[in-house]
């Protein structure tokens, strides 16, 4: 079978590209090379033994699309491709609404002409409204506060009409909470681009030494200590959850969101103060004010997930965090080093 995995040179897309190599998946990736290096490509080959196709170009570039589309039979489609930086997406908003939804209309043009039914789509619980109880369940109050959660709503709104357009498609939402670590090799990784805006980034930067300390964004929020609280998700596991979906999206139709995230809610100083644990290090850290925009408590309901889809997350915050700083001190300077 083969997939083909729009935006699989980055942080997501790369662990799973080798989960679908590793599974037996024939993989094609298209990725413009935006937020990613194609050295994460070939260190997937060499991780899984098996080679990739590798076409570098824009999702939204219809003709080179429709020759991809033509050249081979895909079964199912991952879509990954899109800009993900909340901050940047405030500034230059029509930027990400050009980028992320008329990629993702690009590729619902060429599954109607080629017949390709199944797809996978990358959602984010940013698409659940500020004020939900926790735990999130699928069924929460959507709403968004940046033009970035605004692109992923409206993408799942033109999928699941889509999906009632053509009854015999299959979509599936997958809604991530917050992805962190790397494969345990260390040789794939996040590798962000400047200065790091999320968590886990930043603090393996500010123990290598690249940053000077770790601000914590606020410590009197009504969580165990005062510091935000997420649902952070080892990226191997979330790059499962994938297969698991396509298995799902090639037995079923019609369009279904599922979040993945583990259900369990670790707050900020938890999360440093298990990275020093583990990896004997320490990370110089101050207490900064609030960051505009940030809630308290955010983590997932994950039942529907191991209901439908048979996936639940296995490893836990220590790999998280062992894996994240393996990958860092192996690759002090992400791929271009
Ligand atoms: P990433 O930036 O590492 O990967 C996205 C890839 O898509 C990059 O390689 C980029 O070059 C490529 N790309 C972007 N626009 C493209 C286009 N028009 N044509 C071709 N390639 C294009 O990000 P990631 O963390 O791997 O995220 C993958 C997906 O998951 C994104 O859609 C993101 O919005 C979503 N997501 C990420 C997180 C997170 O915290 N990392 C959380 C929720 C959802
Ligand atoms: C986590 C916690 C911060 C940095 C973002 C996007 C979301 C999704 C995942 C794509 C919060 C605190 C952070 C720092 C800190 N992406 N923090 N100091 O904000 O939960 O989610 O990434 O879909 O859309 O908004 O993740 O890693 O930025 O923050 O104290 O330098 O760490 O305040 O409590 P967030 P994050």
């Amino acid at each position: 079978m083969k997939i083909l995995v729009t935006g699989g040179a980055g942080y997501i897309g790369s662990h799973t590209c080798l989960a679908l190599l590793e599974a037996g998946y024939e993989v094609v990736v298209v990725d413009n090379l935006r937020n990613s290096d194609a050295q994460s490509l070939k260190r997937v080959e060499e991780l899984s033994g098996k080679s990739l196709s590798f076409y570098a170009f824009d999702v939204r570039d219809e003709n080179r699309l429709d020759a991809l589309f033509k050249e081979h039979r895909f079964t199912s489609i991952i879509h990954f491709a899109g800009l993900k930086a909340v901050g940047e997406s405030v500034t230059i908003p029509t930027k990400y609404y050009a980028n992320n939804l008329i990629s993702t209309l690009a590729l619902c043009k060429m599954m109607k002409k080629h017949g390709v039914r199944n797809l996978i789509f990358s959602s984010s619980a940013t698409v659940y409204a500020q004020d939900n109880a926790m735990p999130l369940g699928e069924d929460a109050r959507l709403g968004c506060t940046n033009p970035y959660g605004w692109t992923k709503l409206m993408c799942e709104q033109i999928l699941r009409d889509l999906c009632v357009a053509e009854p015999s498609f299959s979509v599936v939402l997958l809604r991530y909470f917050n992805p962190i670590g790397a494969h345990k090799s260390g040789r794939i990784g996040e590798d962000p681009a400047g200065i790091p805006n999320n968590l886990l980034p930043y603090i393996t930067q500010t123990a290598l030494g690249r940053l000077k300390q770790l601000s914590v964004h606020g410590d009197d929020y009504d969580t165990v200590d005062g510091t935000g609280v997420r649902d952070y998700i080892h990226v191997v596991d979330l790059a499962n959850g994938h297969l698991k979906a396509l298995e799902y999206a090639q037995r079923n139709r019609g369009c279904e969101a599922v979040n993945l995230g583990t259900g369990q809610g670790y707050s900020v100083l938890q999360i440093l103060h298990a990275f020093e644990q583990v990896n004997k290090v320490t990370v110089p850290h101050v207490i900064g004010p609030r960051r505009p925009g940030d809630i308290a408590t955010v983590y997932a309901d994950p039942k529907k997930a191991r209901d439908l889809l048979g996936w639940e997350a296995t490893l836990g915050i220590e790999d998280m965090c062992r894996d994240a700083w393996n990958w860092q001190t192996q690759n002090p300077k992400g791929y271009r080093a």
